[in-house]
């Protein structure tokens, strides 16, 4: 569904992204985990064509998205939850919502795809908040906030970045089942998470990042096997 082939991104002079190549299968959930600062973000963006220099090629479902702007990126079927959340504090929780409406999406057919009434039903705090201001929602509700409002724009792929950062444990099983139920309703995931649990527990396959590069990939068993890989590259000395 997405290939990412010899990814090469740069902030101006900065030379940030080393040669990614992954691919996402339809229906999977791919991690990509990695310390602080190797690059996961920009790793997001770049698919995003939020990446200001981005050399190699990025294939969606066999089209090419490096040199496309990002609108008709999302228009072809990719979401993205950004790491920041990006809630207006101003905007209503329906207001909010509202802006996750994609035009032209709704060649959908009636009853497949998400809503705003199926959102309220599946997440009824949000119905009941609806007309509450942004800003006053805690970090979770935020976060839970953030993806519904991706979901409305109905994409086949949406990227996660970081969903569980700074949230308390109780709200990270939430946030982590929430995960887990939109893939098995059949949307593809792209998740950028530090907690190993949560990606342990969520993804079929996972990438590990280190300095700009992707350093080794594998299961979730696989990787519960090494050891000398996580200390490597995961765990903070
Ligand atoms: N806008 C920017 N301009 C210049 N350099 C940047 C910019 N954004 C990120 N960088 C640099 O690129 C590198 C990768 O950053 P990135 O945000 O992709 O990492 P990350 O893995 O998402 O980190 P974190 O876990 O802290 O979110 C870092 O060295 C960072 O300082
Ligand atoms: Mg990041």
């Amino acid at each position: 569904m997405l290939k990412l082939h010899d990814i090469n991104t740069y902030y101006d002079k900065s030379h940030v992204l080393f040669d990614i190549s992954l691919t996402v299968n339809q229906g999977e959930i791919v991690a990509l985990v990695g310390r602080n600062g190797v690059g996961k973000t920009t790793t997001i963006k770049t698919i995003m064509g939020l990446a200001p220099i981005v050399q190699g090629s990025i294939q969606y479902k066999e089209k090419e998205m490096v040199g496309q702007k990002s609108h008709k990126i999302a228009l072809a079927g990719i979401g993205l939850v950004p790491e920041e959340r990006w809630i207006f504090p101003s905007l209503t929780v329906q207001q909010n919502l509202l802006m996750g409406i994609k035009p032209g999406q709704y060649k959908k057919k009636v009853g497949q795809g998400w809503d705003i009434d199926k959102c309220y039903e599946h997440f009824p705090f949000l119905k009941e908040r609806c007309n509450q201001k942004g800003g006053f929602l805690s970090g979770g509700e935020m976060q839970i906030l953030s993806i519904v409002r991706t979901l409305l724009g109905n994409p086949d792929l949406v990227l996660i970045d970081e969903p569980t950062e700074g949230l308390a444990p109780m709200i990270v099983e939430q946030v982590s089942n929430i995960i887990k139920e939109i893939n098995e309703s059949g949307t593809t995931i792209l998740l950028v998470e530090q907690q190993l649990p949560i990606v342990l527990g969520l993804a079929h396959r996972i990438y590990l990042m280190n300095k700009g590069s992707i350093k080794w990939e594998g299961t979730p068993e696989d990787l519960q096997e090494r050891n000398d890989i996580r200390k490597k590259y995961l765990e903070v000395s």
